[in-house]
């Protein structure tokens, strides 16, 4: 729980608690990302199967669908295994309108942008937490949309299996480190 956690603050989470701004950057600040973690049956101790929506203001992971999501998910990433391998599935989706409102035509690549931004402090965070993920672009959005319960506004952009690598162990002192540094993000 305090891995998923930390990796989903490193992609969203508030970094400064009077700007409210995050852990990764965000054209005008505007913020069009939402996180969902499609967690596994078993994939992750102390969280029932199910899929998650993570709101940055207060760190807190809120049940959106009970039950194990990540045949489907795997399915609508036309059946890519590790997605369904995966303990926890981070999916990054964007309410484009949020930055169009601001930036109109601009607005999608902007969005891109600042997903491939938080994706990347996934993957960082998973690295250093001594667990493994990869890029997963390759799906079919509206079933992923229907998969996750996202509202009609978000537009999927990202999955990214999480999982603990074989070769973990070796990585653990790392690890340790890693999660000692910043003990109250770790509700
Ligand atoms: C936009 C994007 C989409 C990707 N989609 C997939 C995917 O659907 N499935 C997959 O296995 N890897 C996917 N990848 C990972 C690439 O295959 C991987 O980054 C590439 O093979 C280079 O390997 P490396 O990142 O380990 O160096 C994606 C990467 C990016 C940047």
């Amino acid at each position: 729980m305090a891995e998923l956690s930390q990796l989903l603050w490193a992609a969203q989470g508030v970094t400064d608690t009077q700007s409210r701004r995050r852990a990764s950057p965000s054209a005008g600040a505007l913020y069009p990302l939402e996180l969902y973690a499609v967690v596994r049956e078993r994939g992750v101790v102390g969280l029932p199967a199910g899929v998650y929506r993570y709101s940055p203001e207060d760190a807190r992971m809120t049940m959106a669908k009970n039950g194990d999501m990540s045949g489907a998910l795997r399915a609508a990433a036309l059946d890519q295994e590790m997605v369904g391998l995966a303990a926890v599935s981070v999916v990054t989706t964007a309410v484009v309108q949020r930055t169009r409102s601001k930036y109109g035509e601009r607005a999608l690549q902007y969005v891109f942008q600042e997903s491939g931004h938080a994706a990347e402090n996934v993957f960082l965070q998973a690295v250093s937490l001594g667990l493994g993920t990869v890029m997963v672009g390759a799906f079919n959005e509206e079933e992923v949309h229907s998969v996750i319960g996202a509202r009609p506004e978000e537009r999927p952009i990202y999955i990214q299996p999480v999982g603990v690598p074989q070769h973990r162990g070796e990585r653990s002192t790392l690890r340790r480190k890693a999660l000692s540094r910043e003990p109250d993000r770790h509700r």
